[in-house]
């Protein structure tokens, strides 16, 4: 960890209660990954609320999913690593949506860069997106080097972002990708009137995506000290569309619709459920969101089971292998996952936003 700080700048360490791990999946970390969590198993123990990204696979129902035997051996290898160790089986990207949610003011150590995007900006906690690797140690040790994100001066805006007009949860995801993509280390100020939860894990997954934004303001929402930004720009909705253009492949005739990146809030399976009421899917639908929510959704998953979608619990739609299940067109509403499903799974991707979705994968019963 001294090494750790060294390389960082750190000149000290901060004491945490809790390290999010990412680099879960069997599809992102491999053999090496495997082995090299199952060798320090038995040698480490956590000290602290240790939360875990999503996994490869559902874990109860990864034959209903398809995942092949080898893929699930290998994953649940990775899984048994990470519980030994002390972890908590969240799996799960918004682990501040279920039960680990850092205090303002907070440092902790987390992976997974939309979280991290997210409590810095929504909760004012304080974290760097951190690789796997340093989230173990951190876990294990207690503490975590105090550079970047953690320090004041790195969270200061310097970038005034002023969007002509946001109509939709998909302008969200767009704006943000569009800022990281242009302004990558940007600490942006987001002047928009309104931001559901839904539209604020938007903007943090995108712009993590795109570039490597940590934390973003938006005046008069979120909790971090505000000061003037030495540039500002307008972002048009013309910007918005032709991103969406770029970012997709294909114009109708999915495979596959994706939905939950980041995984999806009990507020967005609620409305998802109302949207689908009353249709029936006429292509194959997935939603992701976190098992914590499992027991919640109980009375109201009939709508969207009727609707013909099928909700997978503990993964989601970059982290499985869906290219290996057969998959090669996908319709999502996230920019994040357009982005990565089409770099890491090689697939052909559709961005529309869900009720452009629902309109065009499904009919009236
Ligand atoms: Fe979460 Fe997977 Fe998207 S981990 S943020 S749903 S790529």
């Amino acid at each position: 960890m001294e090494r750790e700080a060294s390389i960082s700048g750190a000149q000290r360490f901060a004491r945490i209660k809790s390290v999010h791990i990412s680099g879960v999946s069997y599809a992102t970390i491999g053999e090496a990954g495997r082995e090299w969590l199952s060798g320090i198993a038995s040698k480490i123990r956590f000290k602290v609320t240790a939360t875990t990204n999503p996994a490869g696979m559902d874990l109860i129902s990864w034959r209903d999913m398809g995942i092949p035997e080898g893929f699930a051996r290998g994953q649940i290898e990775i899984v048994d690593s990470l519980i030994e160790m002390g972890a908590l089986p969240t799996f799960t990207c918004t682990p501040y949506l279920s039960g680990n949610l850092p205090a303002y003011g907070e440092s902790v150590c987390w992976g997974e860069s939309s979280a991290v995007a997210f409590i810095n900006s929504v909760i004012g906690a304080r974290s760097n997106r951190e690789g796997a690797t340093k989230t173990i140690v951190a876990a294990a040790t207690g503490y975590t080097p105090l550079y970047g994100k953690h320090l004041d001066e790195n969270r200061v805006p310097d970038l005034a972002v002023y969007p002509e007009s946001l109509e939709n949860l998909l302008h969200y995801y767009l704006l943000a990708y569009h800022i990281g993509l242009h302004y990558p280390d940007s600490v942006p100020i987001y002047n928009v009137k309104r931001a559901s939860l839904a539209e604020l894990k938007a903007l943090a997954a995108a712009g993590a995506a795109s570039g490597s934004i940590e934390m973003y303001h938006i005046p008069g929402i979120t909790p971090n000290k505000l000061s003037d930004a030495a540039k500002s720009i307008q972002v048009t909705k013309r910007d918005l569309l032709s991103l969406r253009e770029e970012l997709s492949s294909f114009d109708g005739g999915t495979d596959l619709v994706v939905l939950g990146c980041p995984h999806l809030s009990l507020q967005e399976i609620k409305g998802l459920s109302d949207l689908m009421n009353g249709r029936k899917a006429i292509v194959k639908f997935w939603i992701f969101t976190a098992r914590a929510f499992m027991p919640l959704i109980e009375r109201l998953k009939w709508k969207i089971e009727r609707f013909g979608a099928r909700i997978w619990y503990d993964t989601c739609m970059v982290v499985s292998p869906l290219e290996e299940l057969g998959i090669k067109r996908v319709t999502t509403n996230s920019a994040k996952a357009a982005k990565y499903l089409s770099s890491l799974r090689g697939l052909e991707v559709e961005l529309l936003d869900i009720k452009e979705i629902i309109e065009r994968y499904s009919a009236p019963e």
